[in-house]
This record gives C-alpha cells, structure tokens and sequence, in this order.
C-alpha cells in the first residue's frame, strides 16, 4: 500500500476559518425559487410558501451565507419588481435564461427563507442594465432603518425592522459577453467604484464585493481584475471568483486532479491583489470571496431542448455521482488550505440548479452525493485551519503533473477540543496508508471516521435510491502520537477526534 505522511503543528495556523467559505447561492432560474424553496400549493409548504422539507435539508448543511437573486440574471433585474403586494408584480421576460419571471418572491421572501434556514443574505446588485441609483436604493431599501422614502416603503411591505444585510456584490460576471450590459474592465472599474461609494454612504457598515473574471479561461483574466481592482481597491473588501468542473472526456483521474487548477487560479488572483495593495501603498489586504463554485456540465446538452418562456422549467439539473462528490471535497479542502485569503465561497446553487438538493414539484425532496461532502466541511471545518505539511506519493495525468495522490486539510476547534481531519485520496487504484503525527494532541482520541466512497464513480442517488452516502467504518489505529488511516482508493474521509481526558 502507498504511504503518506502528515506533519501537525498547532501553531502553525493558516487563519481561523470565516464560517462563510460554506456558503451557497440561489438564483432566479430554473427550479431554484419556483418549485425549489418556494412552492405554495405543495402539501408541506409553510404560511409563506416555502417547502418545509427543503428547509430542513439546507438546515442540515448549516449554510452560513446564501448569496442572492443572480447570477446571469441579475444584469437586468429591477429589484423593484419583487416587493410589495404580490398580485400587483409584474411577470417579465427574463432574458438570461429566456423564462418567465413571476416575481412572486423578491427581496423581502428571500430574506425571511433565510432566516429561516439560519442563513445571512450576500445581496447582489445589478450592474449591467442599472447603476448607483438603483443600488444606493436597495441598501436605503433593506438596510435603513427608516423615516426615508425606501426604508418607508419597506414597513409598508410589512418589514417594520430592516433586513441588516452586510454583504453585497457588486454585479455579476461582468467581462461576460453573456451577459446585459457587459463592460469593459475600465467601464466597469469605474461604475462599481462609484457604486460602491455611494451604498457605503448609506450604509457605512456593509462589505462590498468586487467582480473578478467570469473564470479563469476567459482571455481578459486577470487583466480584468488588475483594472478593475485598481479602481475598486479603495472601496471593496473582497473581489470574486467563479470556477465549474465538467469530466467532460470522461477521464476521471484527470478530472479529480484538477483541483490543481483551482490551486493555480487562487495564487494567480491573491497575486494580483497584491500587486494592486503594494502599487498603492495600501495597509488593506483585499480578500477573496470565491461566490460560484461547483460541478456543471452533465446538464449542457439537456438545457439546449428548453423551449423558452416558461416559467421555473428544469435548467442546470446536473445529477451527480460519486466522482463529483469527490471533486467537491478535494475544492472545499483547497479552500481550508487559503482560509488566510479565502474568507467566503458559496456552492453554486443550493437547490435543484446545480445543487446538492433536489426537489420533485409536488413530491419529495432528496441529497445528491455532494450534499455530503459539503455537509461535512460545513459542520464539522469549524475553527482554525492548520497548516499541514505532507509527503504523498505523487502521479501525472493529461494535464497535469505531481498529483498528491491525497489532498489533506486539518482543522482545529480549540474551543470545543476538537480536530477534524479531512482527507481524500484522488488515485483510482490504490489505497494509501496515512500517518498523523499528533504530538501537539495529547489526549485526543478518534471519535469517528466517515467515509463516502463507491465501487462505481458514477453511481449516482434519486429519489427513490440513495446509493451513495457516508458509513463510519473507515478504518484507523492510534497508537502513543501516531495515527494510521487507510484512506482507500478514490473515497472522501472525515476523521474526527476529541480530547477525551
Ligand atoms: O450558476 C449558474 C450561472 O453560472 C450563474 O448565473 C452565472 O453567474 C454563472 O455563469
């Protein structure tokens, strides 16, 4: 069997870990909203129309931040259209996704489902079709607490307390030619610069987001985010990220070791950043919130037969398998390992929409097998993330290079005596053996190992068959300040230990 080492100093903290980095994101597209959260006529719908089930499956996952409404189609929302009375919104042709917009939630449902699930808002605004009025009067509108004529209107709606919303995007994708109203870097450096001023003169509390490239494929990266940082800089706090997976020519040992890539984006990205903090002279360090994350590419050729103009049709529904649950352990891992930088992430999306849930309209509601993965990191990645120094045996693949074959995080909960370890062995073929060295831990002791693992990388749950899902007898020995796991081929392990004396 293969073996690899880990080095544990507790005094080698990366930074505590922002909560948010386990966010997610719903937009209003597809299944989302509309079937998703909210079905009004559904038997197990709550006083608002939300899906109790759905509520109780996103409780689970203890999502800290959902970022909110877009998305593509944020570039030509009018936040307008979604408060007050519901029967006199309008219904429009939404035209990134080429449905029909009901309108029936907006701003003020959203916020109550949020707070339902235990979740803050990430506000986005729409800068491809709007600016800083519309902007300004969104945060007035949620934010203020009254005695104007946007906070005012608010209590009208029936929202006396405002919504406190401390995180807010400043547009979306904006380098894409995909979207209403893109910009160039310069136009689109200066219009959230002035934004961005003007929401912090409402509010001087709030955190702003600033938009970096679509990806890192597009041709302007990261020459976008040198532009349009050097406007930003001054006023934003952190700038975004946006990064799909696909195992599109079904090589899958390629495809799990392209958490390499995200490695290489977040490095170019903090690298940019700063470069634009040294040029200016600046004691901020801008921070990164990686706000679209995921694997999605099992849904492309499906989504081309939509017939466009309906309302809530079924887009983006990826059903995934156990490869892209693994996928997602290994990016959740890279984001423990830049917890220093890395202070927000939100899994793109929540429900039914590339998502860990998934709903039948009318019917039941059931756990994709990244739902696990990202349960895991949500719950138990609590605490300090710890730099680990590793020696694992290494492989190539198409494109890249010097793959560990294990991709390890360890983080540490000081306040509840815990460390939590999480480790996934990407090879296909072999298992490998790992040693802890835990000599900082005296009396800790294993109180579990969860493993999601599957003899077949695509199997895949539904609704009537959950084939994937964790079991806790993975296999450990501790012995004296050594701790040996078997890490088996292909399989996402969580090894949790507490101090017992
Ligand atoms: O999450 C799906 C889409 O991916 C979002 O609308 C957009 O921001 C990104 O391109």
């Amino acid at each position: 069997m293969k073996q690899a080492n880990v080095l544990l100093d507790k005094g080698a903290v990366i930074s505590e870990i922002d909560k948010r980095i386990y966010g997610s994101f719903i937009e209003h597209m597809g299944r989302a909203v509309y079937g998703g959260i909210y079905e009004p006529d559904h038997e197990g719908a709550d006083e608002q129309g939300f899906r109790k089930d759905v509520i109780s499956l996103v409780s689970q996952l203890q999502v800290p931040i959902i970022r909110y409404p877009g998305g593509n189609m944020l570039s030509a929302y009018n936040w307008e259209d979604g408060v007050g009375p519901k029967h006199e919104r309008p219904r429009k042709l939404e035209l990134a996704w080429r449905v029909i917009e009901t309108n029936q939630v907006g701003t003020n449902e959203f916020a109550d489902f949020a707070g339902k699930v235990g979740s803050e808002v990430m506000m986005a605004v729409n800068l491809g079709t709007r600016g800083i009025d519309a902007a300004r009067n969104l945060v007035e509108y949620c934010n203020h607490p009254g005695g104007s004529y946007w906070s005012d209107l608010r209590r009208t709606h029936g929202y006396e307390r405002p919504h406190q919303i401390k995180t807010w995007c400043l547009g979306n994708e904006m380098d894409g030619h995909w979207q209403i109203g893109q910009k160039t870097a310069e136009e689109y450096g200066r219009l959230a610069a002035e934004t961005g001023k003007a929401m912090k003169q409402v509010d001087p509390s709030i955190e702003l987001v600033s938009c970096g490239s679509s990806g890192s494929g597009m041709p302007t990266f990261p020459e976008w985010e040198a532009v349009t940082l050097d406007h930003t800089y001054g006023i934003a706090d952190y700038v975004s990220l946006h990064q799909y997976f696909g195992n599109r020519d079904n090589d899958s040992q390629n495809y799990l070791a392209s958490t390499m890539e995200l490695e290489h984006f977040i490095h170019t990205v903090i690298s940019v950043c700063d470069y634009l903090k040294a040029k200016k002279r600046s004691k901020k360090t801008m921070m990164l919130s990686f706000d679209e994350w995921n694997v999605w590419y099992h849904s492309n050729e499906q989504d081309q037969k939509l017939e466009p103009w309906q309302t809530a049709p079924p887009q983006l529904e990826d059903r995934y398998n156990m490869e892209d649950a693994l996928l997602v352990g290994g990016i959740l891992i890279t984001f423990l390992r830049h917890a220093d930088r890395i202070k927000m992430a939100c899994l793109a999306q929540l429900v039914n929409v590339i998502a860990p849930i998934v709903t039948e309209n009318g019917g039941g509601s059931w756990k994709q097998t990244i739902y696990y993965p990202y349960m895991h990191a949500s719950v138990f990645g609590r605490g300090v993330s710890l730099q680990v120094i590793v020696s694992s045996p290494k492989f190539d693949t198409k494109d890249f290079t010097d793959v560990p074959y294990t991709d390890t995080a360890v983080v540490w909960n000081e306040g509840k005596e815990e460390v939590t370890i999480f480790a996934l062995n990407r090879h296909l073929e072999e298992d490998v053996l790992m040693t802890f060295s835990m000599k900082d831990f005296p009396g800790y002791e294993v109180n579990e190992h969860l493993v999601l693992e599957h003899d077949d990388l695509k199997a895949a749950n539904s609704m009537r068959e959950e084939r994937v899902k964790p079991h806790n007898n993975g296999q450990w020995s501790f012995q004296r300040t050594e701790l040996e796991v078997k890490v088996n081929k292909a399989s996402w392990n969580v090894i949790r230990l507490k101090r017992s004396v």
